[in-house]
Formats: structure tokens, sequence, C-alpha cells
């Protein structure tokens, strides 16, 4: 049925959401911000800047401009590289590493679809660089999730029609990103949250199931 994968890095292929949450967390103690697990909850998917405006909201994020926040947007992300080098393929679980060595031994081709520009970095250490088949990440897209451009352009990648490929997601934004560009989605996580996705996977090697039918 599908002839390609397009996998989301973080929280489908490996767990980076607490690296996020305490970098994030750093940057909002010490600008005196209020940030909790909740409000991490809604970084999910969702580029950096992004990101950074979620955290500002009634806070003062109006107040600033826009140099300030790239910089701050920097300041979060070099404490968040530094924790990403705790990082090793030991964070790569062995049912995902198993589960995607079956679908490329039956011949499907496998892509990376993530808004975050540390997704190279992040392959490198759990073991997985120069893995994929493509790399879709936030360095080639000007439109974060839940716009589908990171998809669309893995399948151009691919060079394989977005309809012969189904995105694997474990965030709303990335699920209504499958869906703006037309691409089925299998969601892996909360159901309720997933609820839009055309499959929900309890556990990653369910994907088999669904690709190898
Ligand atoms: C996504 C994460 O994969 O990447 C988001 O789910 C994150 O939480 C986004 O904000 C951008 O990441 P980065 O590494 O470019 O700051
Ligand atoms: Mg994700």
């Amino acid at each position: 049925k599908y002839k390609a994968v397009i996998f989301d890095l973080d929280g489908v292929i490996c767990h980076t959401d607490a690296y996020h949450y305490q970098a994030w967390k750093a940057l909002a103690d010490r600008m005196d911000i209020y940030f909790d697990e909740t409000i991490n909850n809604r970084l999910r998917g969702v580029s950096r800047m992004k990101s950074l405006e979620i955290i500002l909201e009634g806070n003062m994020g109006a107040a600033l401009t826009d140099s300030e926040k790239q910089y701050l947007a920097e300041e979060k992300n070099n404490i968040y590289k530094k924790l990403l080098e705790n990082m090793g393929p030991g964070d790569l679980s062995n049912q995902v590493r198993q589960t995607l060595n079956i679908l490329r031994g039956a011949g499907i081709k496998l892509a990376i679809g993530s808004s975050s520009k540390n997704a190279g970095f992040i392959l490198k250490q759990i073991g997985l660089g120069g893995y994929f088949d493509a790399i879709s990440d936030g360095n080639n897209i000007t439109r974060s999730k839940p716009d589908p451009e990171v998809f669309l352009m893995a399948s151009e990648y691919l060079n394989i029609p977005k309809e012969d490929c189904l995105v694997v997601e474990d965030a709303a934004a990335g699920v209504d990103a499958a869906i703006a560009g037309g691409m089925d989605c299998a969601g892996i996580g909360d159901e309720m949250e997933l609820k839009l996705a055309d499959y929900h996977l309890k556990n990653f090697n369910d994907l088999l199931g669904i690709v190898l039918m």
C-alpha cells in the first residue's frame, strides 16, 4: 500500500522532550517567566521560534524585537545542544531499530520529516547518521508544522508521490501537517490528541502490520 514512510524524529524515533524542556526551563527561569510541562507539550512539533513565542505569550513577547527573540532562541539552542551530547546509540530502542530494518529490507523507502534544525546531529548521536533515504528538516523549510511543507519536501526528496507515503507523528501539529499535505498518517502517543490520524500505533512495530500488509 505504501512505498515510503516519513518519520517525525523527536517523539517518534527518539525522545528529546526532556532536553527541550530543560533548555526552555533554564531560559524561562533566567527571564523569570513561568514555564511548565503543560506549556512544554504545546511546543511539540512546532519550530524553535514559534516555541519561543508560545513561551513569551502574555509575558513580554510583544515588547521584544526580532533580533532579541533570535538571541533568546539561540541561547535556548545552545543549552539544548549541550544536552544532546548526552545522547548515544542507547537512545535508539531495539524495537525502533528492528522495525526500521524490517521496513527497509522489504524495499520501503525511509525518510525523516522533522521541524528540528538539529535533526542531523541527533541522528548521528543515536547511530542513524546516513541511514535514511532522505532527510527533510528545519533547515530546508520556511513554514513549520502544521504546514505540510516538511513532509511534501520529504516525498520530493524520495521521489515518491505523496499518496504513496505514510507519515508517522507524535504531535497534533504533525498530524495536521500530514492531513494538510494530503498524506496518510499514523499517530503514536496520546490517542485523543492524535484522533485525526488514520491509524494509531500502540507500539512502534504496529507499523509493520500497516505498511507490509
Ligand atoms: C521538533 C520538536 O521536532 O523540533 C519541537 O518537536 C522543536 O519541540 C522543533 O521546537 C524545533 O527544534 P530545534 O532543534 O530546531 O530547536
Ligand atoms: Mg514529534
